[in-house]
């Protein structure tokens, strides 16, 4: 049947998600499989009500004007058509940072130490209460968006402005120090029931942010990032995780991995990146699956 690729939107991940549509829809029509773009969920509405749509692949990312956090997946159901992905409560949950950790350490999952704050919250308290250095990011965008890491007090208040320039609740972090042999930013992908190899990010810069994620082409990437017990511990972590989040059918677990080998969860994807930067791509690569298989193995999850 038809597939609609659901992807912009009017979410501050617009950009990336017409990048990573793009490369499904033509993964999916080079499959020989009769699918067309769509931008945006107003867009879908009409599409579903003119009969051109009998599945979705949703690439949409971000909340707010975005097809991460439920409200899609709400809409969808009521509809009945079957969407990629996981649904309503895998996905709220996991677009709201905050209440996933509320989850994962109510299950004894480890992840980093946070205080929630509302703008105009005393920010410097919290501060004083995790200890510096911390990072301060909306507790609902993803991308790194309105994300700072903050190592001196005189930086927080521009670091909670910034982060409340986007909608809903902000989120303050302990930050996990990353200086040590294999510590680091990682990333699992999970596709279907599975974890694909861990990722390790090796920034050329400080930081994988927005730019290291999408322009800069000096991101050095390692996969399986790491070996023996080590990873399969990491990718047992990150199923637990996705599993304890309500998450089905593909997605993306974040997870820093300290100085002293201890692994932090910090986040769940459900539609995550499929640009040529994005990680699942490669990570299902370092296991033989290319990216148009890739999008038939996920476009499957959605043919039940
Ligand atoms: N939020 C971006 C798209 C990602 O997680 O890949
Ligand atoms: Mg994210």
């Amino acid at each position: 049947g038809r597939v609609a690729v659901l992807m912009g939107g009017t979410s501050s991940e617009r950009e990336v998600s017409l990048d990573s549509g793009r490369n499904v829809l033509a993964a999916l029509q080079a499959r020989g499989i009769d699918a067309h773009a769509v931008d945006g969920v107003p867009a879908l509405i009409e599409a579903i009500r003119a009969g051109r749509v009998d599945r979705v692949f949703n690439v949409l990312h971000g909340s707010h004007g975005g097809g991460e956090d439920g409200v899609l997946q709400g809409l969808l159901d009521a509809l009945g058509v079957p969407y990629t992905g996981s649904g309503v409560l895998g996905s709220a949950l996991s677009m709201d940072k905050i209440r996933t950790k509320q989850v994962w350490l109510a299950l004894g999952l480890r992840t980093p130490r946070y205080v929630r704050l509302a703008p105009g919250d005393d920010v410097h308290a919290a501060a004083r209460e995790l200890g510096l250095p911390v990072i301060v990011k909306p507790a609902c965008e993803g991308s790194s968006v309105g994300v700072s890491r903050v190592f001196d007090d005189a930086d927080l208040d521009e670091a909670m402005a910034l982060a409340a320039r986007y909608p809903g609740e902000l989120l303050m972090e302990q930050l996990i120090e990353t200086d040590g042999a294999d510590a680091g930013e990682y990333t699992v992908g999970i596709l279907g029931d599975a974890a694909l190899p861990s990722i390790r990010i090796v920034p050329a810069g400080a930081y994988y942010d927005y730019h290291a994620k999408y322009v800069a082409e000096d991101t050095t990437y390692l996969c399986p990032g790491l070996d023996g017990a080590a990873e399969a511990s990491m990718r047992e972590l990150a199923l637990a995780a996705f599993r304890a989040a309500g998450c089905s059918g593909w997605g993306r677990v974040d997870i820093m991995r300290d100085r002293d080998g201890r692994d932090w969860l910090l986040e769940v994807n459900t539609a995550p990146g499929m640009t040529s930067h994005s990680l699942v791509p490669k990570a299902a690569r370092a296991v033989g699956i290319g990216f148009e298989d890739l999008c038939w193995a996920v476009l499957e999850t959605a043919l039940t």
